[in-house]
């Protein structure tokens, strides 16, 4: 297994539509050892999740996993598993604003807003149909790699870019920016 390099936003192949991977292939030697470098790679970064494209390949392969992460030391976990020609088939209407940030966009986190839960069709590594039903912070994730799969990064998804935050001012100054909680008790009836 190898450790790759992550590209950086500026680099053309994040911009890139992804290509989808054949059923037939998917087996093959090359894409395998894709998938063990991907994930290899996303631990070696502590990252939640990694789109192929984020390391040079513009194919449709997303890896996600999330266990006592300590970047994110209060997010849920989110089970390991890859996705090859992921689809997004259903969004919830209901949306969340949360931040994220991406390890393509070094140092910078921003508050996005995504669709609370979502269903994503695809194909596990052993080449079989694979369904997930995902919500809240694991829903967010997949949403943000299937993003990269379309040239896509968060900052295109943030409504308000007053929110973006180095690295040291994110942790000194990021409950300034987040959404006002919703109604609190004291506030109810009246
Ligand atoms: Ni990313």
């Amino acid at each position: 297994m190898t450790i790759r390099k992550v590209a950086q936003l500026g680099h053309p192949v994040l911009r890139e539509k992804a290509g989808p991977i054949e059923k037939e292939a998917i087996k093959s030697p090359a894409i395998q050892a894709l998938i063990d470098d991907m994930i290899q790679t996303k631990e070696e970064y502590v990252g939640i999740g990694l789109a192929a494209p984020q390391v040079h390949e513009p194919l449709q392969l997303i890896v996600v996993g999330l266990k006592n992460n300590p970047r994110y030391p209060d997010a849920e976990q989110v089970l390991l598993r890859t996705v090859i020609n992921p689809k997004i088939t259903g969004f919830s209407t209901d949306m969340d604003e949360d931040w994220e940030s991406c390890l393509s966009v070094d140092n910078l986190s921003g508050l996005v807003k995504r669709a609370r839960k979502i269903t994503v069709t695809g194909l596990d590594r052993e080449g079989d149909d694979i369904e997930i039903n995902a919500e809240g912070f694991e829903a967010r994730v997949y949403q943000h790699e299937i993003d990269h799969l379309y040239g896509k990064v968060f900052l295109d998804r943030m409504s308000d870019l007053r929110s973006l935050c180095f690295g040291k001012e994110f942790s000194k100054f990021a409950r300034l920016y987040e959404p006002e909680e919703e109604a609190g008790d004291e506030e109810q009836g009246l």
